[in-house]
């Protein structure tokens, strides 16, 4: 899962794909931590993102670097404990002006049966499951 992290942390940005009913929903995405030996984003309850995963949790991201593109689709399950808040908003300070751990707005999500794969147009398929 490292690896993931790590190739998410390099592109910066990922896109993160939401089902909303029948249409699919994506926007881009910064938040990778990595807390309790799982993978979290961050985002508001006040997004219609947020109110997307809460309704169909299964989701996907996309991020693309140096040729290689990294996918993991999985389920996303929101971690409401203030540490794990806390603990995303240390590694990201920059988003405190925005959000603090007891807004009662921001939250963070980890992955859950996360299916992660690296492509790239001149190598095999690499899997990663976590
Ligand atoms: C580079 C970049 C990174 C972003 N990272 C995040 C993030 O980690 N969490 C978040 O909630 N919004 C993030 N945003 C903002 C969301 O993309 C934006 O709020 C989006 O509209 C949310 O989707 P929604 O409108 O479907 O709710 C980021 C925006 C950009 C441009």
């Amino acid at each position: 899962m490292q690896k993931v992290v790590d190739f998410l942390k390099a592109a910066e940005t990922y896109y993160l794909a939401t089902v909303d009913g029948d249409q699919p929903r994506v926007r881009p995405f910064g938040t990778a931590h990595v807390f309790e030996g799982k993978l979290y984003i961050q985002t508001g309850k006040s997004k219609d993102v947020s109110k997307q995963i809460h309704k169909n949790p299964k989701v996907e991201i996309c991020a693309f670097k140096d040729g290689d593109w990294l996918r993991v689709a999985g389920q996303l399950v929101e971690d409401d404990r203030r540490e794990a808040r806390v603990s995303m908003l240390d590694a990201y300070p920059q988003l405190q002006a925005m959000y603090s751990a007891d807004d009662g707005n921001t939250e963070v999500f980890y992955f859950k049966d996360a299916v992660a794969t690296f492509s790239s147009f001149t190598k095999a398929p690499e899997t990663v499951k976590f």
